[in-house]
């Protein structure tokens, strides 16, 4: 509504002096169509049927989003815009078509780490500029740009930690000292401070490295005792403050773009942080505070001596040719092993058999959001197929097979019952409760939470070691070839 007035004041202002402002006009028009395409993206990337035409649009958005800006007056050089474009496309292009999959939290980490830089650096350019040449800044629109430098900074900082922690240059086990909470609350406290002073008096210029360096540390301190296993929520946190900062930014350089592309960040990264929490059962203070990721050592832990029971990829795939049902489990497992396009090969030959195959997916399943979906509709698995976890959970005791392929977590029983475990109380998919169970995994090391699995013990569970490429691609094969007789 705000940016239909602002094009209605354009062209009215315009058309009093006698010559509408084209370029105004045009620029405003194309924030205004950048500011649509980023909700209607919004609302299609939420599902993955309309997922793909949601990025395009979001694309198409964000060509024309650079555009407005571009034919803004305020602009006096093109060379450095023109050699940052040129900059961004050499390094964002190759992660983008390079990175594997498995990489994403981590390159989506990096990406956070580059946006807060920015939003940190243009308010710190503002304020100088402010500073040095005028004019000088309010008191209000200084707290703005204290609130977004701070945001920035720290975002910046705490990224490259969620990078490091997630790339394993960092150990991914939480670091945590005595006092640390408190400690981490003084720094916050006295960034916060600091900020306050400079908006009660800008002319503090002093001041302003200390907010960045404060800012900074706490980034560091905030993320370090967070275990890897946190990191996607605490990655989805942190796009939500660069999401902040970039409104705050907006509401600083009068850019209503930026505070509609900014808020839509905010709020959405805000809301997924909560989807993830709520489907780990972890609250907000638990993951930032808990220092999850501890590798357990109590009882049934790694140390206990269990045995499990191994198959084969032929009983595997003479059972699943009789079933009428059969639910396949993916996990992070499937994603290394990229081994959807030989799940896909199975999933025809079962159902060109006539068995039932469903996917059950889990919400946190994988590294990050979406990220079975995204795998499965790589290998173009039909959407119906895959169904959510509250929905699929009722079919189990009716399931003749139960595959799980490199899920670990997320198939967890201790999740039900055991107190005691780090993952009690996240809602779980009810493999244990079909007839037979196969899982599909290298080893019996633990899964991210880093605890054994009741699971793979189970009279009616067993285990298909190896890759899950090369087991899966096994079971096609038995499958086409009719070993499966
Ligand atoms: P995990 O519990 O991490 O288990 C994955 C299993 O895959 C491992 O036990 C591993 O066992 C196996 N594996 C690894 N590479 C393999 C390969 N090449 N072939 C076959 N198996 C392989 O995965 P999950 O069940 O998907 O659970 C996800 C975990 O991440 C949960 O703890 C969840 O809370 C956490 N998490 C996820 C998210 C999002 S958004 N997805 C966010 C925050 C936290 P081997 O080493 O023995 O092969």
């Amino acid at each position: 509504m705000s940016m239909l007035l602002t094009l209605a004041e354009v062209v009215e202002a315009g058309t009093k002096a006698g010559s509408p402002d084209l370029q105004q006009i045009f620029s405003t028009a194309t924030y205004i169509i950048a500011g649509i395409c980023f909700i209607l993206s919004l609302k299609w990337l939420s599902s993955p049927t309309s997922a793909r035409r949601g990025n395009i649009v979001g694309e198409i958005g964000m060509a024309a989003a650079i555009i407005g800006a571009l034919l803004q007056h305020n602009i006096i050089s093109y060379e450095w815009i023109i050699t940052g474009l040129v900059l961004g496309t050499l390094i964002g292009a190759p992660l983008a078509i390079w990175m594997p999959m498995t990489a994403v939290p981590q390159r989506t980490a990096f990406s956070h780490a580059c946006g807060a830089l920015a939003a940190a650096l243009v308010g710190t350019a503002h304020f100088y500029i402010a500073a040095n040449v005028g004019p000088a800044l309010d008191h209000t629109t200084m707290a703005i740009l204290c609130v977004e430098v701070l945001l920035g900074a720290l975002t910046f900082t705490g990224s490259l930690m969620a990078f490091g922690k997630l790339q394993e240059i960092l150990p991914q086990r939480p670091i945590t000292f005595k006092g640390q909470n408190y400690f981490n609350f003084l720094i916050l406290g006295l960034a916060l401070a600091t900020g306050v002073v400079l908006s009660i008096n800008p002319s503090m210029t002093m001041l302003f490295p200390l907010l960045l360096v404060l800012a900074m540390l706490f980034g560091v301190l905030l993320i370090i005792p967070i275990g890897g296993a946190d990191m996607p929520t605490v990655i989805a946190l942190l796009n939500s403050y660069a999401g902040m900062s970039a409104c705050l930014m907006g509401f600083v350089l009068h850019n209503q773009l930026l505070i509609i592309a900014g808020a839509l960040d905010g709020a959405s990264g805000f809301v997924l942080s909560i989807i993830m929490c709520k489907a780990m059962n972890r609250s907000f203070t638990n993951v930032l505070f808990g220092a999850f990721g501890q590798l357990q050592t109590t009882a049934g832990g790694p140390g206990e001596k269990r045995t499990v029971r191994s198959g084969t990829p032929e009983e595997a795939a003479q059972i699943m040719e009789a079933a009428q049902s059969v639910i396949i489990i993916p996990g992070y497992g499937m994603a290394v092993a990229q081994a959807q396009h030989k799940v896909r090969e199975m999933f025809d030959q079962l159902t060109k058999r006539g068995v039932d195959v469903k996917f059950a997916i889990h919400p946190v399943a994988g590294r990050m959001p979406g990220h079975m979906n995204v795998l499965l509709a790589e290998a173009e698995i039909p959407y119906d197929k895959l169904i959510e976890m509250d929905e699929i959970n009722g079919e189990f005791p009716q399931c003749d097979v139960a595959l799980v392929i490199g899920a670990n977590d997320v198939v967890n029983p201790a999740a039900r019952h055991d107190k005691n475990s780090p993952i009690y109380g996240m809602p779980i998919i009810d493999a244990d409760r079909a007839r037979t169970v196969y899982a599909i995994k290298r080893s019996k090391n633990p899964g991210f939470a880093g605890i054994e699995n009741e699971l793979y013990y189970l009279d009616k569970t067993f285990m298909l070691f190896g890759d899950a490429k090369a087991v899966v691609g096994e079971l096609a094969r038995q499958l086409t070839e009719g070993g499966g007789h």
